[in-house]
């Protein structure tokens, strides 16, 4: 690696802990430390993952002279700022709770940070820039600190948030990962594909994450390199809100024990919004789960998911065996 790149490493290094230093023992800190606490994230937690507080006002040049890391084309580039004028650099984050974000060996290579409270003018979490260090397709949140036991326990789960993550990690559920708030992408798989053949997807309940599930059934499945799980919050919570309102143990019940086939998982995905005792709507359905049915290798799997739709809508099989070969067809 370039010089440069330790170099901004270094930025990253150091704001990381000036950023922990506020939250944890100064007043600047105190209504971020006081959210956190809040939401369930109590000082071990803020600890472990280093998570910190961007104050309003700009502090990071004058730490850095004080630290003989004042650089201004280093700084620049960082993405630590913006700059004005090609003149002036402006700190990025302003009044944010800190998420570092780390690379696989768990040095910080960018942040992601939350406001205290929601604002029209401004997104609720702002993420760092792409950097010479930092490559939002690469990264996964946690998996440095969770690649041992994903090998360990032989599967990882997927989250969609950092919160769902961390809210997993206090319940004890420590092989939780997230993408950057995006599809997953190939330079992801290949990096899950290195530590597990396993992959366990617990995004949102909302509809948001149950099309973003889909999504990412769609994406990974074709590898053809992984054997896949969905696990469905109930009442469209995320993770951390089921885990805030039931509990970690009903959480990790929820977990451990009611994991569906990604066929089960289209079962209710394409009965969402639909009335199916309307018969156009029963044909719909059918249609779009024969679809999925044609998707499965196993023909054992296929089998037992004709024989329910068959039953269910009371339609021979014979009849649902032959437009599975019309769509395998055209598919293959
Ligand atoms: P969510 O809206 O589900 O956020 O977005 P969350 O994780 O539940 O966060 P809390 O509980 O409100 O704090 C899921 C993910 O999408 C990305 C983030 O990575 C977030 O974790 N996201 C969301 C952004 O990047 N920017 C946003 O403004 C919102
Ligand atoms: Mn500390
Ligand atoms: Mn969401
Ligand atoms: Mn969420
Ligand atoms: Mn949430």
């Amino acid at each position: 690696e370039t010089s440069e790149n330790g170099k901004i490493r270094k930025l990253y290094k150091e704001t990381t802990k000036l950023y922990h230093h506020i939250l944890v023992n100064t007043v600047l800190g105190e209504p971020a430390l006081e959210y956190l606490h809040k939401r369930g994230i109590n000082d071990d937690l803020i600890e472990e993952f280093e998570i910190g507080f961007a104050p309003e006002n700009n502090i990071l040049e004058a730490f850095f002279k004080e630290q003989k890391l004042y650089d201004y084309q280093i700084l620049r580039k960082s993405g630590l700022f913006i700059e004005r004028q090609s003149t002036e650099l402006v700190e990025r984050f302003n009044g944010r709770v800190m998420f570092p974000i780390r690379d696989t060996s768990g040095q910080t290579i960018a942040y992601s940070g939350r406001l205290l409270e929601k604002r029209d003018d401004a997104p609720k979490y702002l993420n760092s820039p792409e950097t010479a260090i930092f490559n939002k397709r690469k990264v996964l949140f946690n998996f440095d600190k969770a690649k041992g036991i994903i090998r360990r326990e032989k599967e990882a789960i997927l989250f969609e948030g950092f919160m769902d993550v961390i809210a997993a990690y206090r319940s004890g559920i420590k092989n939780g990962i997230a993408s950057m708030g995006t599809s997953l992408t190939d330079e992801q798989i290949y990096a899950l594909d290195r530590v597990t053949s396993h992959l366990v997807i617990c995004y949102d309940g909302d509809n948001a994450g149950q099309n973003a599930t889909k999504r990412a059934l769609e994406i990974i499945e074709p590898t053809g390199k992984f054997s896949l799980e969905v696990i469905k919050i109930p009442e469209k919570l995320d993770p951390d809100e089921f885990t805030k309102k039931y509990g970690s143990e009903k959480f990790v019940e929820l977990a451990r024990n009611d994991r569906k086939s990604p066929l089960e998982f289209y079962l209710s995905y394409y009965e969402q919004d639909k009335n199916l005792n309307n018969e156009n709507n029963q044909l719909e359905y059918i249609r779009d789960i024969l679809q999925e049915i044609a998707k499965v290798r196993d023909p054992l799997e296929q089998d037992l998911y004709l024989n329910r739709l068959a039953q269910r809508f009371n339609v021979a099989k014979e009849n649902l065996d032959s437009q599975l070969k019309q769509i395998r067809e055209k598919i293959f």
